[in-house]
């Protein structure tokens, strides 16, 4: 395989695509956000590197809350409008139907089909574009219809992926295998 360099790039490939929510001066704002994911299993944790200068990112340090709502793909427009226009300068308060949880600072986007309901736990400078945010999950929802066997089931949450050079939005396939399973049956070579 002849390897081509790339430089430094951030690519872990596909990219979640993820709405992150916060109050600012009151009303509820969104950012589209795909540097994000979990690090810690228990108790629940995610980072995400967001740029300090973005709407959203004033309200998660003024109320210490977020929260993080993943789109179904019919909501790709919207969810790249919110990735395009700032909070400074378009109001993005209406675009959805809001609910909220027991912190009561972290607005919910009804319409997307899981909900995670964080809290701040840590906000690192890393001395470049993004500062680092690590959010404690208080609380996970997700609507009875996207679910199978009393689970999140990505297919019918109609999931999306990205790729960041190229600025292509992927939906997901089938289902290929099953996880802690398929590697029983692997004969090494
Ligand atoms: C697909 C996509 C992914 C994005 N991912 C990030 C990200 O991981 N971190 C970040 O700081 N900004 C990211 N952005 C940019 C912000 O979502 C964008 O600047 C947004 O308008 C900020 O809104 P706000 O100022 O109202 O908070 C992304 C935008 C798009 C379209």
């Amino acid at each position: 395989m002849n390897k081509i360099k790339l430089g430094s790039k951030p690519m872990i490939y596909p990219m979640p695509v993820t709405l992150v929510g916060a109050d600012v001066a009151g009303k509820p704002n969104f950012m589209t956000i795909a540097f994000i994911g979990v690090v810690n299993m228990n108790p629940a944790m995610v980072a995400m590197g967001a740029n300090p200068s973005h709407f959203t990112t004033r309200g998660i340090v003024e109320n210490r809350t977020f929260s993080i709502n993943l789109p179904s793909k019919k909501m790709l427009e919207v969810t790249d409008y919110v990735g395009l226009f700032s909070g400074k300068t378009h109001d993005k308060s209406q675009l959805f139907t809001i609910f909220r949880g027991e912190t009561k600072t972290a607005p919910m986007i009804e319409e997307c089909p899981v909900n995670l309901e964080c809290r701040l736990v840590e906000k690192l400078s890393l001395g470049g574009t993004d500062d680092l945010f690590i959010g404690e999950i208080v609380q996970t929802y997700c609507a009875e219809e996207f679910m199978t066997n009393g689970k999140p089931d990505v297919e019918k949450m109609g999931s999306f992926v990205f790729t960041m050079d190229d600025n292509r939005y992927f939906s997901l396939g089938k289902p290929i295998g099953k996880a802690w399973s398929d590697g029983k049956n692997f004969k090494s070579k």
